[in-house]
């Protein structure tokens, strides 16, 4: 099978130019201007751009939580993702207490096998660390799980100490893998919840208020100061506060490997969504949580200025009606999460380059060829250049869509953006050389994603 490209404008992350793109098999064959090759099929992209296709790497497929489960599975989720631009995520599996590392990645492969319709990897999420974890750790990340997700937060169910950190971080310095921190200090946040609680406090904007910004900030200071003593980098996930970039900043500015993404919704939401009526501010419980408006200036300026470097979604969805209804009469139940698979690549190039806060370079860096250098996908994954997948998004920056539940595709029953109208959509989507996206209607099929290995540092 091959596949034309033509009239269209290239947009990598130091290129903008006309040209067409010509695909063969799986792969880019060739990039040029007015190609003659015959190929089996022909698309004109004139007026529209051709840009790698997204790479979100923070996503919880089918995870259990919170006493349910994410109700996205890796089909849903994976075409929703399509939909949306992205061609390959990098999920969550976890080790729980007394398992293994391999049964938690086998456990993890069954989910995806059959269902996923884009490329997938997996992180590993760490929860014992004990002297045969760490010898799995070598293992999995020679098996291409090259990352792990470790928690400062959730005390009893997810968190680690400080020295099970230091010791993962040690073990990365000798096995090349990526630490992946979810920096809240969990100690204090459990104190400030009860507390909360036993003054009657049950409403979803506690969750917020007993989740500070400076618990951000600490934790994430911590995770970088353990890194710096064991000489390694470090990724922190879903930075939403700007007292915890500021942490990033100042590492960043003594030429520590330290990294960070943010979020579509730190970008776009906002405390205030706490305050919304009944509820509705459940929607919203996520953690961290959604800070005050004048954090979104600071984030924009960090991704910016690559104090961040991705913009990843941590889509996590649960549904308003029988999920986040568990924590109706106290805030610590609800089930922490929101959806967002889909709306990243519009919304980033709507808020962000219609804006003029980043270029469309710096779109396609930060959505697609940065998160594939981090984490070891570069260069089959992440830009648009001969020998690289045929991973191609033909987005039209000029068509206009309204974000709503009643039209996603997402398995949940709400979307945080209802109502909001955002210009640049996906048009056309190829996965590894196959169009799955045409128009609006998915045309992939389900289990068509491969498992990616990732390569170490
Ligand atoms: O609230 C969130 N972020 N849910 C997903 C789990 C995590 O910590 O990333
Ligand atoms: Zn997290
Ligand atoms: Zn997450």
């Amino acid at each position: 099978m091959s596949l034309l490209i033509t009239g269209g404008t290239i947009v990598t992350a130091s290129d903008e130019y006309r040209g067409d793109v010509f695909v063969e098999g799986e792969t880019i064959a060739a990039i040029g201007s007015r190609l003659t090759m015959a190929a089996d099929r022909t698309i004109d992209a004139t007026g529209k751009l051709v840009i790698p296709g997204g790479i979100d790497v923070h996503t919880h497929l089918d995870m259990p939580f919170g006493g349910t489960r994410s109700s996205d599975d890796f089909e849903s989720g994976t075409i929703a993702a399509a939909h949306g631009g992205t061609t390959t995520i990098v999920d969550f599996a976890i080790q729980y207490k007394g398992q293994t590392l391999h049964h938690a990645w086998e456990a993890w492969m069954k989910k995806a096998d059959g269902k996923a319709a884009i490329d997938y990897g997996f992180h590993m999420i760490v929860t014992e660390l004990t002297d045969q974890v760490e010898q799995e750790m070598d293992a999995l990340v020679r098996q291409g799980v090259t990352s792990f997700k470790l928690f400062m937060a959730y005390p009893g169910v997810f968190m680690l100490d400080d020295a099970s950190i230091f010791r993962a971080l040690l073990r990365t310095g000798k096995n090349g893998g990526t630490i992946c921190m979810h920096a809240e200090n969990g100690g204090v946040i459990d104190v400030l919840v009860k507390k909360a609680l036993a003054e009657g406090k049950t409403a979803p904007k506690y969750h917020a208020l007993t989740r500070p910004a400076r618990a951000e900030a600490e934790a994430t200071h911590r995770a970088i100061a353990l890194a710096e003593m064991a000489d390694v980098p470090i990724y922190i996930v879903h930075l939403s506060a700007a007292e915890a970039l500021e942490m990033v900043t100042e590492a960043r500015d003594r030429g520590l490997p330290a990294y960070a993404e943010t979020c579509p919704q730190y970008l776009f939401l906002s405390y205030d969504n706490y305050e919304e009526p009944g509820f509705e501010g459940a929607k919203y419980v996520m953690s961290p949580p959604l800070r005050p408006k004048e954090t979104q200036d600071r984030l924009w300026r960090g991704l910016a200025f690559n104090d961040l470097q991705a913009i990843s979604t941590d889509h996590c969805p649960f549904c308003m009606k029988e999920q986040k209804v568990l924590g109706q009469d106290d805030f610590s139940k609800i089930p922490n999460g929101a959806p967002g698979i889909e709306t990243r690549m519009s919304l980033v190039y709507d808020g962000g380059v219609r804006t003029g806060r980043i270029s469309m370079n710096r779109f396609v860096e930060l959505t697609a060829t940065s998160p594939a250098k981090i984490f070891g996908l570069f260069p089959r994954k992440g830009t648009i250049a001969p020998g690289s997948d045929a991973d191609i998004v033909i987005f039209d920056p000029n068509r206009t869509m309204r974000l709503s539940a009643k039209t996603h595709h997402m398995r949940v029953d709400y979307n945080p953006y209802e109502g909001r109208e955002v210009t640049g959509v996906t048009d056309t989507v190829i996965s590894r050389g196959r169009v799955i996206i045409d128009g609006e209607k998915f045309v992939g099929r389900a289990g068509s994603g491969s498992f990616l290995r990732r390569s170490a540092r």
